[in-house]
């Protein structure tokens, strides 16, 4: 087994270590402040290749695969959780579209979300369906050569600036989960609206809304897959997602010992740095130990996907650990700056609300746990 770094990859993650520090650091604070989505720094990222990462460069893509995306989401994450978000969330729809689509759409959609010209999203979840995935209430009926589209998805990350977005709705209602299929519906299409913006805790720049489509007309021609194979299509999707879910983790994970290390080596109390108190230090052990495991699961998750293993319960388990690692440290990080921890001044809280959605979106730690648990007892 070995996780050493190729070449190419240290110098992707060197470039996305700098573009982090000169475009995404800078921003961070403002972005929270304000909730606008990064437009400015995504086209920076698309410049830079990464929108293109895990996209083959026959359709544009700068090639590379789930180790150079959980490189560069992870590196960004260290400054900017919303920034990450909108990068590894953008690159749900297009991992969809090389696994499941036909070679018109893969031609029609993947070079421009590769060198970010257009952006997506993933609109599985519904006020109704959010843990139960399955509940799906939407419905897209045939009428012609047409689907017709009624229902509306909520939490939608990037749903409200995304081109083109893969929705999950009952082509067959009749049959339940069995009945659901996925399509893509672009901006513009008649009948397609963003509803609520949501206002939330943290990952605040990556823009979170609801999307109604009242008898919105998509093209059957927009079908991915067939009808009916929609609920596999979002699970495959998700085990997929949930590795960068905990790149996103780990990064904020990372982030916030950084930040740590850098103040109990300047911050004097009792007459020493912090770094001379051993009850501090053990934190500082405790926070390291858990990254690295973090660490480790995470690209054990994307080595066995490149390699095509199953990676169902290694991805669950390294969204679950890194997840609940994010918020460990972010909260020990926190403590050891004590009150300057608190203040908007250091950017500790910041990374502990930005920490809390990754033990929910994109499953829970709950269905985290079932997911795993249902592998290990198969
Ligand atoms: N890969 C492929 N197929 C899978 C699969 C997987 N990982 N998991 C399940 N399936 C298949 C099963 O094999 C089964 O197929 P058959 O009937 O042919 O055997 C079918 O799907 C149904 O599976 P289950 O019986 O396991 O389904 P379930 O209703 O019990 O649900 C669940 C399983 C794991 C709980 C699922 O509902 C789930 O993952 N829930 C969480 C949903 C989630 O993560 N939502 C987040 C959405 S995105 C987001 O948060 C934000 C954003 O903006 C992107």
């Amino acid at each position: 087994m070995n996780f050493d770094f190729s070449d190419a990859q240290k110098m992707i993650r060197q470039t996305a270590q700098e573009f982090t520090e000169r475009y995404v650091a800078p921003l961070a604070a403002e972005l929270d402040l304000t909730g606008e989505f990064p437009r400015e720094t995504f086209a920076r990222m698309a410049a830079h290749g990464f929108t293109g990462i895990g996209i083959p460069e026959e359709y544009g893509g700068s090639g590379g695969s789930d180790i150079e995306k959980v490189i560069v989401v992870s590196e960004l994450a260290k400054k900017c959780g919303a920034t990450a978000a909108t990068l590894s969330i953008h690159m749900i729809f297009p991992a969809v579209i090389l696994k499941f689509g036909t070679e018109e759409q893969k031609k029609k959609y993947l070079p421009a979300m590769a060198d970010g010209g257009k952006i997506s999203a993933f609109a599985l979840t519904e006020p109704n369906a959010g843990s139960d995935a399955a509940a799906v209430k939407t419905t897209a009926l045939k009428d012609g050569d047409h689907y017709i589209l009624n229902g509306t998805k909520c939490f939608i990350t990037g749903g409200g600036q995304a081109d083109h977005v893969v929705v999950f709705a009952l082509t067959d209602p009749s049959k339940g989960l069995k009945g659901l299929s996925a399509l893509v519906v672009d901006k513009g299409m008649p009948g397609f609206s963003i509803g609520k913006i949501e206002d939330k805790m943290g990952i605040r720049a990556s823009e979170t809304v609801e999307l109604i489509f009242d008898n919105c007309r998509v093209p059957a021609e927009n079908l991915v897959g067939k009808e009916g194979a929609g609920f596999k299509i979002a699970m495959t999707a998700l085990d997929g997602a949930r590795i960068g879910v905990a790149a996103q983790a780990l990064g904020i994970a990372e982030g916030a010992l950084e930040e740590t290390v850098k103040y109990m080596k300047e911050r004097v109390q009792f007459g020493k740095p912090l770094t001379a108190l051993q009850g501090l230090n053990w934190y500082v052990a405790e926070m390291a130990t858990k990254i690295e495991c973090a660490r480790w699961m995470t690209y054990r998750a994307a080595t066995l996907k490149i390699k095509g293993e199953p990676y169902t319960k290694e991805a669950a388990m390294a969204k679950y650990n890194a997840s609940e690692t994010a918020l460990f440290v972010t909260n020990l990080a926190l403590q050891i700056h004590g009150g300057y921890g608190y203040m908007k001044d250091y950017p500790l809280e910041r990374m502990m609300r930005d920490a809390k959605i990754t033990q929910i979106y994109e499953g829970t730690s709950e269905i985290h746990k079932v997911v795993i648990a249902r592998e290990v007892l198969k």
